[in-house]
């Protein structure tokens, strides 16, 4: 290693994610496997996004136990609330605070093109809402605010964070250089995890069809069975190929599991049937995520030692998040 690399600080990385409902196989392989693989090499923080929860109707008593929950798998899955900053959205108030600042700087016409808000308001025709509207910005506030290097997303947050760069670009331009402007860094493998049960369809914890996902604490048995129901095609070949979504993303989840290519799954399997195949997934998927459910399952019975580490979490961040609004406000022409 040269001297430049020993002295430079490491690289900054931020994510957050919504604790809306069970957390699926599709955040971990998209999203959370690499959270937990760079704190190893950069400075990271983390977020549960609970303020993006409430643009679609939440049960306030459902919403309260999922934010806890979703923590607590932060920490199952190894993520050091030590060395890494990881706390809860809404308990530092510069990203509402600065959302308005980047508001009045984002155009209505950028925020219609969004496809997520297009689909989101095609699933809840009866409560369209502002915040639905305007959740990239906050977004943007969310990541601009600690000024990483990278933000680690799957493949379906890419416009988000394209519209987050092209507000910090628009911002630096107006009124002098005060963001980082970050780089996705979303996964070769698993990017885009699909349906178990409509393939062209994304995994998603809001989809009413409770086969067609696998949470991250589901049991063995039943990860095991969703996998065996999961659509395929009748070919009974083990292959990837665009007129074979089915077993395509089933190899996409085998291979993220067992970190094998696509092309050695491909041996693996061959003149094997989809039975053995499927059960195979199951398996690997089951036996990655066990351990994960373990540690969920003794960290979450304590509440006050969860309590002690998103307390501190938050003041991590709101001190690194404090200087970057107000400097934002500075610059923009606010009294200080
Ligand atoms: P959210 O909560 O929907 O998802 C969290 C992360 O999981 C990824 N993901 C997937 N990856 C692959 N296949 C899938 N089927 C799949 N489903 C979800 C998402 O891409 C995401 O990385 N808006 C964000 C949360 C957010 C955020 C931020 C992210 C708020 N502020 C700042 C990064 C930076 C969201 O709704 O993700």
């Amino acid at each position: 290693m040269c001297e430049e690399n020993i002295n430079a600080a490491p690289k900054r990385v931020l994510s957050c994610i919504q604790p809306s409902g069970m957390l699926t196989l599709g955040n971990y392989l998209g999203a959370l496997k690499n959270w937990v693989a760079m704190q190893e090499e950069f400075d990271c923080t983390f977020a549960v996004a609970d303020l993006h929860a409430i643009t679609v109707r939440q049960e306030p008593a459902a919403l309260r136990s999922q934010i806890y929950s979703t923590y607590a798998i932060l920490l199952a899955l190894g993520i050091d609330p030590e060395k890494n900053t990881v706390f809860i959205q809404s308990h530092v108030p510069e990203h509402t605070a600065l959302s308005w600042l980047l508001s009045c700087n984002t155009q209505f016409g950028e925020m219609s093109r969004m496809t997520q808000f297009k689909d989101k308001s095609a699933k809840h025709p009866e409560n369209v809402n502002v915040g639905l509207f305007s959740y990239p910005v906050l977004m943007a506030a969310d990541i601009l605010l600690y000024k990483p290097d990278f933000v680690p997303v799957g493949a379906d947050q890419k416009q988000h964070l394209e519209i987050a760069r092209d507000i910090a670009i628009r911002f630096n331009n107006k009124y002098g250089d005060i963001f980082t402007v970050p780089e996705p860094y979303i996964p070769k493998a698993g990017a885009r995890i699909m349906s178990l049960q409509d393939p062209a369809k994304k995994m998603s914890k809001s989809d009413d069809n409770q086969n067609s996902w696998v949470a991250i604490l589901d049991s063995k048995d039943d990860i095991i069975r969703k996998f065996k129901r999961a659509v395929t095609d009748s070919d009974a070949v083990v292959r990837m190929a665009d007129d074979k979504p089915g077993i395509s993303n089933l190899i996409t989840i085998y291979s993220a599991v067992t970190d094998k290519t696509v092309a050695e799954v491909e041996r693996e399997f061959e003149g094997k049937g989809y039975g053995d195949f499927k059960l195979a997934v199951g398996e690997a998927v089951a036996d990655t995520l066990a351990p994960i459910k373990q540690r969920y399952d003794e960290i979450i019975k304590d509440k006050k030692a969860l309590e002690t580490l998103y307390k501190e979490g938050a003041q991590k961040a709101e001190y690194v998040a404090r200087k970057t609004y107000f400097k934002a406000m500075k610059k923009v022409g606010f009294v200080l």
